[in-house]
This record gives C-alpha cells, structure tokens and sequence, in this order.
C-alpha cells in the first residue's frame, strides 16, 4: 500500500526492473521517473524476454497503468517502436500515460552527445564517460537550459516549429542545416501524431490514486551511485535516480512515501568508465561475467563486475533512505569459494573510510578495499529451488543466510527480498522485519 519506491543501489543493472515487475503485481500504477533510453530493463516472462528502455514495467500486467513521469527525457522514435513491439508481441496488457512534461530527445542530442565524449577525449585521452550515446546528457541540459521540447510541445505542431527553431539554434557547434531541422519536424510530427492519445497531465493521476489507498510503484531506472551530484562525478548520468529524484520525478510528496526499496546484486558491476573499487578482473571477473549474463541491455558492452561494497551500500543506504533491500543474482555467487565483501577503504593516507566515499572520483580510485570473505552457499539446483519455492526463505542455503543477516547488520537496512534467478518466480519474500529485531533479521527463518 502507498508509494513505493524502487531505487538503484549501485551503479544500474541491479535488476531493478524484475524487482518492480514482481512488486507490480500489487500494484495499480508504475511510473519511471526520470532517465530515458538509457536504461535496460529485462523481464523474463512466461511468453518470452523482453528489454524495456523507456516505457514502465506496469504495462506488462493487465489493470496496470504505466507512465511516464515527467522527470523524464524520452526519445519518441525509440519509444514509439518500444510500445508498437509490445503491442504486437502482446505484452502490452495494461496502459500508458506519457506526461506532457517530459523532454523529447532529438537526434540533434545523439549528435550532440558523440560530440561531448570527442570533447572530453581530445582534451584528456581516458576522459571519456562511456555514455550510452541516446542523448541522455545533451537532452537533460537543454531541459535546464529551458530550450528543451516537452511532450506538450510535440503534440502542437505550431509550438513544435517553434521550440525546433530555438533549439536549433542554441547549436552553431553541431553545424546543422534547415533541411535537416524541417525534416526531423515533419518525422516528429507523424511519431507524436501516434503518441499523442498516450501524452497527458500524469501528476493528477497519481494524486488520486494515492487519495484512493492505491499502490503505486516508482520504478527506478539508473542507480544512486550515477546520481548527477551523489554519484561519482563526472562519471554518472544527467538526473537524479535517487528515492528525493524520483519524487521530483514523478510530482509526488516526500510524505506519501511508504517504503524505498534498494535493490543490490550480490555482487557489483558497472558500466561505462569511472571508479569502481572493488572491481575483479582476471579468471574471477571472467567467471562471475559469465556466471552473471552480465552484458549490457542497451549497449551490449561487457560489464566490469567486483565484490559486494558496504561502504557504498551504506552510503547509498543513508542517502536513500532504504527501508529494505532486494538483493538480487545471488545464485551467481553459488559454488565459489569463498564470497569477499568489502567492509572499509584504506586510503593512500591510510584514513580509514566505512560509509562515506571520497566525492572526487580520482580519490575514490585510489582507495584499497578491505575484505571479509564470508562463506559461500552452495550452488542453486532445481531441487533448491523447488524448496524454495514450497518452504520459502526457510529453505535458503545456510551460508546464504548468514550473507543476507550479515548485509542487512553491516548497512542497517533489513533485506526483504532474495532473488536468485531472472524469471518473475525465481523471487522469495523473507517477510516483513520485526518491529524490535535487529536491522537484518527476518521472520521467515526464525519460524
Ligand atoms: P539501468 O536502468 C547501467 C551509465 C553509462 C555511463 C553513464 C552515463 O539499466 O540500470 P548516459 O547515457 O546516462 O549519459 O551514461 O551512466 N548508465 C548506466 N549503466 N545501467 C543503466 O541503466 C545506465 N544508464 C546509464 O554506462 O557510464
Ligand atoms: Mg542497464
């Protein structure tokens, strides 16, 4: 019941998407609240896989409402195609709402955005952010810079004319040409023709749900660690995929929240460049890369992969506000070893660092983690999972037990979900905390 809100806790590709399309099933509303096509949410269903880039998780039940959240930059094309392939694959079992209030990304923003990365490498080789290259950045600073297009504007053609000739014109760098701003007018105008019937005032909706006792889901998309002023600057994306983000996001009140759900692998990855402590290269990251699929849905890059970090996860936990975590791919961990968490930085002055990363990025490079191994669980087999699936979290392996009350002591936020595969049942519910135990406890295993 209430608002709940589905946060990022590392650097993307937590699986935040399966954890909203599970949470969805109580659910009458799901909003993405900022990024756009920049992130890869992959579900796996009964009928088959799908990656959703832009449109919320929610249209994939039926009776539930998806938005687009005005905190969003969306590129039209890519999502007019997004929603005609789930129509046609039938997957599109519940409905849309695209606010008035998000930004479109234009191609002039995919031009614009190849061109920032060729700044940045000519002024400094390896300064690259390893962007997705969907415009994400360049379509962000137009929205700030107040030339951006709306929704809104793309419905009304005049005001279409109109916002292009601005916007166009805030660019002599990328050199365009009158042809090439008519025609991406007249291409716009046949896709917002299609996606007018879906572009509306979102917030209204919203506030009567809440009126009327619904749940609503804010789907989260990109992570805390990519955060514009909390992450690892200048190595993240251009919003805030932070809980305080997705309100701005969406055009809730801070006072509607009910729960803010991180949502960390059981290990780490990112991708794109910038710091990452804890990242395992050699045979281990070969391993857990392929243990773990753990290829880009947008991009297809090969995700770097590391151990666990608490003092990110405490870090994002705080900056957060998580009631609870879901902790997901947990079976890609099975069979190793050991299973190495890191619980400090030392830094090269020796200061020792335990919830609150260095804000420079070249800082947070050099810290040295420091590890505690803690004992791996067994590998997951159909028989496991089958106890899972009959017992609940009772059945969990013991060692993992052990990882999930160790997680939840160290970072003070309870884990109240275990996912250990891609598909919507591979999910376990370890119940509600108890009021008085310890952060970390969990009622299904004590029974
Ligand atoms: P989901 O929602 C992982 C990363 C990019 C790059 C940086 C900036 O699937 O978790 P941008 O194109 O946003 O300007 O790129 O952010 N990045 C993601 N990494 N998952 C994502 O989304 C990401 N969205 C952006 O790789 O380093
Ligand atoms: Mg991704």
């Amino acid at each position: 019941m209430g608002v709940i809100v589905v946060v990022g806790a590392q650097f993307g590709d937590e699986a935040k998407g399966k954890i909203t399309d599970y949470l969805a099933a109580d659910a009458r509303i799901v909003v993405r609240t900022g990024g756009g096509p920049n992130a890869g949410h992959s579900i796996h269903l009964a009928e088959g896989s799908v990656v959703l880039h832009q449109v919320p998780v929610g249209v994939l039940r039926s009776g539930v409402l998806g938005v687009c959240g005005p905190g969003m930059v969306l590129d039209p094309r890519g999502l007019d195609e997004e929603i005609r392939t789930l129509q046609e694959r039938r997957l599109f079992k519940g409905s849309l709402a695209i606010s008035e209030r998000a930004h479109a990304i234009l191609p002039i923003h995919i031009a614009e955005d190849a061109w920032e990365e060729e700044r940045r490498v000519a002024t400094r080789p390896g300064a690259a952010i390893g962007t997705t290259m969907r415009g994400i950045g360049p379509a962000y600073a137009d929205r700030y810079g107040r030339w951006g297009v709306r929704f809104g504007d793309l419905i009304r053609p005049a005001r279409l004319a109109d916002r292009l000739e601005l916007l166009y014109a805030t660019k002599p760098h990328l050199a365009t040409t009158l042809q090439d701003r008519e025609r991406v007018r007249t291409e716009l105008g046949e896709v917002a023709a299609r996606l007018a019937p879906f572009v509306q005032p979102t917030e209204p909706l919203l506030w009567s749900a809440v009126e009327r006792g619904d749940t609503i889901i804010l789907e989260g998309a990109q992570s805390a660690l990519l955060d514009v002023d909390f992450g690892t600057y200048p190595y993240v994306t251009s919003h805030h995929p932070t809980s305080a983000g997705a309100l701005v996001g969406s055009g809730l009140p801070p006072a509607e929240v009910t729960e803010v759900v991180g949502v960390t692998k059981a290990y780490a990855t990112r991708v794109g460049a910038g710091p990452f402590p804890t990242q395992v290269e050699g045979d281990m990251g070969a391993y857990l890369q392929r243990e773990g699929g753990e290829r880009g849905a947008t991009t297809g890059r090969v995700r770097q992969v590391g151990w666990l970090d608490l003092v990110l996860l405490r870090y994002a936990a705080r900056l957060n506000g998580f009631t609870s975590f879901a902790l997901t791919k947990v079976d890609v961990l099975g069979g190793l070893d050991d299973v190495p968490v890191a619980v400090q930085y030392v830094t090269p002055t020796g200061e020792t660092l335990t919830d609150y990363p260095p804000a420079d990025a070249d800082e947070l490079a050099h810290v040295t983690p420091v590890y505690e191994k803690l004992p791996a669980w067994p590998k997951f087999t159909a028989n496991l999972e089958r106890r899972i699936r009959e017992e609940g979290a009772r059945a969990l392996p013991t060692e993992l037990k052990q990882f999930i009350e160790f997680v939840g002591r160290e970072t003070r936020v309870p884990v109240e979900w275990v996912s250990y595969g891609p598909r919507r049942e591979q999910t376990v519910w370890l119940g509600k905390p108890h009021g008085s135990a310890p952060a970390g406890s969990v009622s299904a295993w004590a029974a």
